[in-house]
């Protein structure tokens, strides 16, 4: 049986995370989030004080990278994350974390050291893949591939909400300044940029709620995924 495969990407504050979760929900597929993959190893690398060394102790990263201990539990809530049984989802999802993932990310034998744990989320019936280079390196045969951007001013709106909702303080100058540096970073790296794959559906959400961004999508999937069931 061919496994569907959608990939999402897009920076970081798009509505990425939210409309991979409702597709992988509407589709039933399973989800894969790469973005939390790169947190979890940014967040491992700086409990062993090796995020300053990537360069001098990379063969030592990239024993971490391969046998990260990590589990994503399902919750009628969303998905809890434990870092060697260490509840994380919370702690993954700060600034701080966000900064230690873009660090980690530029590393390519990092990203090769994450590769088959991705590729291993590819089941029956489905996968909804979510990142940076899902469609463009890690998932190129995908049968429905999105883009999913927003202006850096109205994605830094949404990320001191999503902040405050959860209780943390944030700050919109700090907010706006960071989701900037780590654009340049995900788009100017050598190694997998951000960027849209030549055939992706790219989609601005800068104007849209996101049941305006979902049925965008789910229009496209299911004419995609009919193209390939005929
Ligand atoms: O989507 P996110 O904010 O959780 O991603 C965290 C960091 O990891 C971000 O700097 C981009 C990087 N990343 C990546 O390089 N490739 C991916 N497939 C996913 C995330």
């Amino acid at each position: 049986m061919t496994v569907q495969i959608i990939t999402i990407d897009g920076p970081s504050g798009s509505g990425k995370g939210t409309l991979a979760a409702k597709l992988a929900a509407y589709y039933q597929f399973h989800l894969l989030d790469s973005g939390a993959l790169y947190r979890l190893l940014g967040l491992a690398l700086h409990k062993q004080n090796l995020l300053d060394q990537l360069d001098t102790e990379l063969s030592q990263c990239v024993a971490i990278a391969t046998q990260l201990n990590i589990q994503f539990v399902t919750q009628p809530d969303g998905t809890q994350v434990l870092l060697d049984g260490e509840d994380v989802t919370q702690t993954i999802r700060t600034e701080r974390v966000g900064e230690y993932a873009s660090k980690v990310a530029a590393v390519p034998e990092l990203r090769t050291a994450l590769l088959a744990r991705q590729h291993a989320f590819a089941q029956a019936p489905g996968l909804v893949a979510d990142g940076r280079d899902m469609a463009t390196s890690i998932f190129p045969n995908a049968q429905a591939k999105i883009y999913l951007t927003a202006s850096a001013e109205s994605r830094a709106q949404r990320r001191v909400k999503q902040l405050q909702g959860m209780g943390l303080d944030a700050k919109i100058s700090d907010i706006l300044a960071n989701i900037q540096a780590r654009d340049k970073r995900d788009m100017e790296r050598t190694v997998a940029p951000l960027k849209p794959a030549e055939d992706a559906y790219i989609i601005d959400s800068s104007e849209l709620n996101i049941d305006e961004v979902f049925a965008l999508m789910t229009a496209y999937v299911d004419q995609k995924l009919a193209i390939c069931r005929a």
